[in-house]
């Protein structure tokens, strides 16, 4: 028996080491922590119960028969992230760079059954050169496998990826399917295809880091949620996103004990709109001000700036916040935005998130290059999540409510719960100038008409008063009890 032990703990000392110590001080020589370092970071201590620590490859081609690490190059199993289980899978780059094999594979597919059988999340710590080319077809088939259960847990357990490493081929899917994806800057990539193809293919020269590199998924496509100068914050922010969320769809998000009082209210909010109609205000401070304990837990906060999204706890309970931002493009609703809003709010119904949404919006963005881009179906993308959203949704109209942006931002016509407005709120088909300008238009070339039009206008709809009497705003709220009523 002694001997059996002895044996076990070689074995485990073997597979801690992965692909050798060289390639671990390689790894932290790029700034990177080993796979397993990772996984001590993200879990509690001493929680960590790993899975399949002796699994090896079957492949036998390209002398591989001869090349078998213990783990087969990704680190399984399951812990806890503040008490609550989570379910993780590490990459390990020193073993094959971390190359998805048919069994390394099975491993990952394991944990995912798991966490759905039980209903908890699943985190990916992702640092992998895609398909294990000497596998062929076996290692695509086992990306299939792993895309497959990406989607049957969609919606049903929160699924989390870290980019932590070169990321290429199969190891960008997966991830895209997951529900966010974080990444670490200057270490990590995400591409189809790397810069060397693409020179072959389409002759352009590109770096690493300019396809796919951390700023570039968090300001231009939009792939990546959040960027992170490291390992060690990228993984101490997971287990902040983690403490907002429910384990799975069955269940709440837990409530946390807070400071801020349920009841208070914040003059300072009575001066956050400005008089003049055209002129910006930060609606994050509206959120900051709203939310316990002023933590908002942005999302994408580099992308599509005209939007924000994010979650933050209302007496203690996760709430999803979604807000046209007028700072940028006067908050119009544009491509990137409705896309980026419509995912977020698709998360939060399905994990029983309720959605408080904020609304200043002159409109949908006009333009050749939001038509051609298709901004009708991506807008609608918009329209169709709040449409179909089910959790509670309370909306507050702070200033403009314009046109077809009225009706998409949480209105009671798309089952809003509670509706308030501001009384600088302005609910109307369009602003007073481009209004008059349409409906008088033979009174152009007189502007005293105009201006006088203008005015008549403003006070028909440039209040909440229209929309209250109709019942479609449930109340005008004063701006300092906002935090209070919603
Ligand atoms: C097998 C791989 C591998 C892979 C890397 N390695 N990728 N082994 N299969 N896919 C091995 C290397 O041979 C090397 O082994 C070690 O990992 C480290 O790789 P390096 O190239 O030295 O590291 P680095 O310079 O940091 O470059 C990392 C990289 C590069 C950018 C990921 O290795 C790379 O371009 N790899 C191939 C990427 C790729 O084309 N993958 C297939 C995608 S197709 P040694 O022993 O020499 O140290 C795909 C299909 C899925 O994924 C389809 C889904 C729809």
């Amino acid at each position: 028996m002694k001997e059996i032990i002895q044996q076990l703990d070689e074995k485990r000392r073997k597979a801690r080491l992965g692909g050798g110590q060289k390639r671990i001080d390689g790894q932290h020589a790029k700034g990177k922590l080993s796979a397993r370092e990772r996984i001590e970071l993200l879990l509690d201590d001493d929680s960590f119960e790993e899975w399949d620590m002796f699994k090896e490859h079957r492949c036998t081609e390209f002398g591989m028969g001869k090349e078998t690490i213990p783990g087969d190059g990704v680190v399984t199993g399951y812990g806890t992230v503040n008490g609550r289980l989570v379910f993780v899978f590490s990459q390990d780059f020193t073993v094959f760079g971390g190359s998805l094999s048919e069994t390394h594979a099975e491993k990952i597919c394991k944990v995912m059954d798991h966490a759905m059988k039980v209903g908890a999340p699943v985190i990916g710590l992702n640092d992998s050169g895609g398909a294990r080319i000497q596998e062929g077809v076996d290692s695509l088939g086992g990306y299939a496998d792993v895309f497959q259960r990406n989607v049957l847990a969609s919606g049903v357990v929160p699924q989390i990826s870290l980019i932590m490493g070169p990321c290429a081929g199969g190891a960008v899917y997966s991830p895209a399917m997951t529900d966010f994806i974080f990444m670490v800057k200057d270490s990590s990539y995400m591409f189809v295809t790397g810069p060397e193809v693409v020179k072959t293919v389409t002759h352009e020269e590109v770096t690493a880091e300019e396809l796919g590199g951390a700023v570039t998924h968090n300001t231009k496509s939009g792939v990546a949620d959040l960027a992170f100068e490291n390992d060690v914050e990228a993984l101490m922010m997971t287990r902040r996103l983690i403490s907002f969320l429910p384990p799975s769809n069955r269940e709440k998000a837990p409530v946390v004990p807070v400071v801020d009082s349920p009841e208070r209210l914040d003059k300072s909010l009575d001066t956050l709109v400005p008089g003049n109609a055209n002129q910006p205000y930060d609606m994050k401070e509206l959120i900051i001000k709203m939310v316990d304990d002023g933590d908002f837990f942005e999302l994408q906060p580099d992308y599509a700036k005209n939007i924000l999204i994010g979650l933050a706890r209302m007496e203690g309970a996760t709430v999803g916040i979604v807000a046209n931002q007028p700072l940028v493009l006067a908050g119009c609703l544009d491509i990137k935005s409705s896309i980026k809003a419509a995912r977020f709010v698709r998360f939060c119904d399905a994990f029983n998130i309720p959605v408080v949404t904020l609304v200043d919006v002159p409109g949908f963005m006009p333009g050749t290059s939001q038509e051609y881009g298709g901004i009708i179906k991506h807008g609608a993308k918009l329209l169709y999540a709040y449409a179909e959203c089910t959790v509670p949704k309370v909306t507050v109209i702070t200033r403009k409510a314009y046109g077809g942006a009225y009706d998409v931002m949480s209105s009671k016509h798309l089952r809003g719960d509670v509706n308030f407005a501001w009384p600088s709120a302005e609910i109307a088909v369009m602003g007073p100038k481009g209004a008059v300008e349409i409906i008088f238009r033979e009174e152009k070339n007189d502007p005293a008409k105009i201006a006088e039009r203008e005015a008549e206008y403003k006070s028909s709809f440039a209040n909440p008063f229209v929309a209250d009497a109709r019942g479609l705003i449930d109340d005008v709220i004063m701006q300092h009890e906002t935090s209070k009523c919603v």
